[in-house]
């Protein structure tokens, strides 16, 4: 039982018997909502203001008219018309009590799975595998795992697929790199290391030299801004207002143009210079001119089959997939499947001669493109040397999946950097027969960046990406300070040993660092704190965690058995404001779900929970529960207890977060 569909189903039976003309039910249907002030009841339907306005009556008439054929006697009092049209609904204690007792004995906690299950294809987390796992990862690992649990949940059919990045340039680097800069023993040692050391050295190397490339471009470009300037600079005045002030403004703007190209290459002269200081990397900047060249000719030499760097690619491929296993083993993650770019290699010459063959793709200087109406540039799916691009894999890959699954939907979740390949993508295959029209719902579940504390990209202080493993070995030990602070502070003396300790540390830690990703707006950027994000109060997993262990903390003082109270013959009641609130969050648990899939934001989750765990607190704060005066109130409470206990329990474990019985 979901409570929104429910009001939706009863309102449409009312709208039907109105003239709503050419209005769209559905979407006046949507203006079902929970009440933001508690006075005005429950739930409040807006409807009455757009169809008056369409219809040319009053809306409070149009209001009236609504309630009057309005069928909501078992689950509301009276519905009554507020304001110029406001629709109020107050439930029914009776009823929201008697969902309460469904709920109570179901697994599912009430919540109905979909009455229409799709199939979804969710590509998620697709790290290029050749280089270690940053910050950037976290977001769309824990946002796709999210939203797979969801789905599911919600009874629709799901493939998890990791689209891992195994066959790129980052593999030419590693080849590369391999070849001139391997330190053997420390390879021996540490392969996975010493592969990340070696991309890493060779990214260095590489945008060195680019770098130095672009220094004649650069001051070229800083010219002709200084030019740009120094003739607006000398221009008379526009007598004209308007147009004096478009002057000004383009003045002002190639002047900040000017300062950034300068700050731009002065930065990158200093850090050319740094490099030079450094006397073994100086030594081999000389050697390497020609480093960006040969990294995409080995990535070439790959791709074309060549023996020696085919088997150097089946070497590094097992220990970088381990390397990346360990993270996912530790964040709980699992893929239904783990189709890699390297899957589709042999399919990419069929996509570009089927595009080719449809008139879909034409050659332009060489290259194959697609050319998309409302783009500047085309999509390109072949280059002039013939290489085939990430665009020509996402091709073959969309095609796969039709094949293998056939699903309803597609959901890339991707930086939101990506966001033109991705608009490109769904074009061609909507040009291709593998789009919208055609019933794929293609989908760029897009989010933004993680910051830093000053409000830039999240790095280190020596400037380099945070790795995703020490991210994970700091937020575990920070939360185990956490713990270990709120344990000695017990009133009644510490309860906790070191392994339970230990154990509570990894829980919430890897907890706070998912939460609070998942509880950002994902397409925000969103600023990186360990201590926001570990906090005891708050919109926090921790707190969540918190407010679950306070509940078996009730259970244990009480000496209560949570299924034995669960299947006793006990009821719930809802006598205070605060157990009507909770009760009826409880309840919510449904919609929060659905509201989650409207444009796939687990933030829709995070908040519901919060907003449950503050009614709880509110709850426990106003009503004794072992203290309570009459055994049947405090059976009623431990019931509610049990209820938002597991509730919190599930909505957590929908967004791949644990719990613990004691913190
Ligand atoms: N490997 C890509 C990257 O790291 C992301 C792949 C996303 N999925 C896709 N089908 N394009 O940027």
């Amino acid at each position: 039982m979901n409570i929104l569909p429910e009001l939706k189903d009863r309102f449409r039976t009312a709208l039907e018997t109105q003239s709503t003309d050419s209005l769209d039910l559905d979407s006046l249907l949507e203006m079902i909502r929970p009440a933001q002030n508690a006075q005005f009841g429950d739930y409040q339907a807006n409807m009455a203001m757009p169809l008056g306005k369409k219809t040319g009556q009053a809306p409070r008439e149009v209001a009236d008219k609504i309630v009057a054929s309005l069928a909501v006697d078992d689950l509301c009092h009276p519905p009554t018309v507020a304001g110029p049209g406001f629709i109020n609904l107050k439930l029914n204690d009776e009823w929201i009590t008697a969902k309460l007792e469904s709920a109570r004995h179901d697994d599912r906690l009430g919540v109905t799975a979909t009455a229409n299950p799709q199939t979804f294809i969710v590509d998620y987390s697709s790290p290029n595998v050749a280089k270690p796992l940053h910050v950037g990862h976290v977001r769309s690992t824990v946002i796709g795992d999210a939203l797979c649990r969801i789905l599911r949940f919600c009874g629709h059919k799901v493939t998890s697929d990791n689209h891992l990045g195994d066959w790129g340039t980052q593999f030419g680097m590693i080849i590369y790199g391999y070849q001139h800069f391997v330190d053997a023993v420390a390879y021996q040692e540490k392969p996975i290391d010493e592969l990340g050391r070696i991309y890493k050295f060779v990214r260095k190397l590489m945008d060195y030299h680019s770098g130095k490339a672009s220094i004649p471009s650069r001051e070229t470009a800083i010219a002709e801004l200084k030019q740009q300037v120094s003739t607006a600079e000398a221009a008379a005045a526009d007598p004209d207002a308007k147009a004096e002030k478009k002057r000004q403004k383009a003045l002002k703007k190639s002047k900040a143009e000017l300062q950034s190209a300068e700050r731009g290459l002065a930065k990158m002269l200093e850090s050319h210079q740094e490099q030079e200081s450094d006397e073994a990397l100086a030594k081999l900047l000389p050697l390497h001119t020609d480093i960006n060249n040969a990294v995409l000719v080995e990535t070439v030499k790959l791709h074309q089959g060549d023996k020696y760097n085919l088997k150097l690619w089946e070497e590094f491929l097992p220990k970088c997939r381990d390397a990346i296993e360990e993270i996912y083993k530790r964040l709980d993650i699992k893929f239904d499947e783990e189709l890699g770019e390297s899957f589709y290699h042999d399919r990419l010459a069929d996509v570009v001669a089927d595009l080719k063959e449809k008139g879909l793709a034409k050659e332009s200087e060489g290259a194959m493109c697609v050319f998309l109406d409302g783009f500047d540039a085309p999509f390109l799916v072949q280059k002039k040397d013939g290489a085939y691009l990430y665009a020509t894999t996402d091709l073959a890959t969309i095609k796969y999946r039709i094949e293998t699954w056939n699903p309803d939907a597609v959901l890339y979740v991707v930086d939101f950097r990506q966001s033109e390949h991705f608009d490109k993508l769904f074009a061609t295959a909507e040009k291709w027969g593998c789009g919208r029209s055609q019933g794929i719902a293609l989908e760029h579940v897009k989010f933004g960046t993680v910051l830093g504390e000053d409000g830039k990209p999240y790095k280190t202080r020596s400037g380099d990406t945070v790795g995703l493993e020490g991210l994970l070995d700091e937020a575990e030990s920070r939360a185990y300070d956490v713990v270990a602070a709120n344990d000695e502070a017990k009133p009644q003396g510490w309860e906790l040993d070191e392994p339970s300790r230990r154990h509570i540390a990894r829980v919430v830690g890897i907890a706070a660092l998912k939460y609070a990703d998942l509880s950002q707006n994902r397409e925000s950027d969103y600023v990186f704190s360990y201590d926001k994000m570990l906090a005891l109060t708050g919109n926090t997993a921790t707190y969540m965690q918190y407010s679950y262990a306070r509940v078996f903390g009730i259970f244990a003082k009480g000496d209560v058995d949570a299924t034995s109270i669960r299947n006793s013959d006990a009821k719930i009641r809802l006598d205070e404001p605060a157990e009507r609130q909770l009760g009826l969050k409880l309840l919510q648990f449904g919609d929060a779900l659905n509201e989650v899939l409207v444009d796939y934001r687990p933030n829709q989750l995070t908040n519901y929970l919060f907003e449950l765990a503050k009614s709880f607190s509110a709850f426990f704060e106003q009503c004794p529960v072992l203290k309570a005066e009459e055994e049947a109130t405090k059976n009623s409470r431990l019931l509610l207890c049990d209820l938002t206990a597991r509730t919190l329990k599930q909505g957590l474990a929908l967004l791949g977060i644990d719990v613990v019985q004691k913190m």
